[in-house]
């Protein structure tokens, strides 16, 4: 539950919010997490991609995709043409949630209150950034940015307008949507990928959602 709104300056600089960021307490994880893990990347990418929360290694490191995900996800974008240093990339949630195994820290999902306390962070970087491709990295961030009914088994790998989902979008506020056009692509999230029993068909499937993003782009 939102024990403090999310502390969300009314700007377009990354580098601000970041910083206000890091003294969010709108939920309960900051009080375990090391630290707020912000988006990061250039804040004119035509390209975004989303996340879920992030994991032992970005908690430790403070940024998105860094650990064995972020590896995959690396090699995956730059199979399919894209290049993760000119991508802005997040998470739906920015603290690490986890419980304690002896002295190994084994990732959580994020629950749905903690999840709505972080969206005013996401919706702020879409405003900032407002990339022109926008990808969804698995079924926490599909719910967050395209709302509870969507299935990334049913639609991953698709081009999608943005202006579709905006008027449902649960990032649209009494403001208005955090961005007006862009396509949206969502595929599985790149550690379902590393867990998956058919490693190969689902990095394949994986890749070739990203190739959507990349012929938008292209
Ligand atoms: N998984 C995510 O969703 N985000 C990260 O930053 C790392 C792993």
């Amino acid at each position: 539950d939102v024990i403090a709104p999310a502390p969300v300056p009314r700007t377009r600089s990354l580098s601000r919010l970041r910083t206000a960021a890091a003294h969010c307490q709108a939920c309960d994880l900051y009080r375990d997490a090391t630290q707020t893990v912000f988006g990061a990347g250039p804040r004119d990418a035509p390209l975004m991609l989303v996340g879920e929360t992030p994991g032992d290694i970005e908690d430790r490191e403070g940024r998105p995709f860094a650990g064995p995900a972020g590896r995959l996800l690396d090699r995956a974008l730059a199979e399919a043409g894209l290049d993760r240093d000119a991508a802005y990339v997040s998470n739906a949630v920015k603290h690490f949630k986890f419980h304690r195994e002896g002295k190994r820290r084994i990732h959580e999902k994020p629950d749905a209150g903690q999840i709505a306390a972080c969206r005013p962070w996401l919706r702020a970087e879409l405003a900032a950034v407002r990339p022109r491709v926008l990808v969804v990295l698995g079924a926490t961030a599909a719910a967050t940015i395209l709302g509870r009914s969507f299935r990334v088994t049913k639609q991953h790998g698709q081009a999608l307008e943005w202006a579709d989902f905006a008027p449902a979008s649960p990032l649209t506020t009494e403001d208005g949507p955090p961005l007006d056009d862009a396509v949206v692509v969502a595929t599985v999230h790149p550690s379902a990928v590393l867990r998956s029993r058919d490693r190969s068909a689902a990095y394949a499937g994986f890749v070739d959602d990203l190739r959507a993003a990349a012929a938008v782009l292209s």
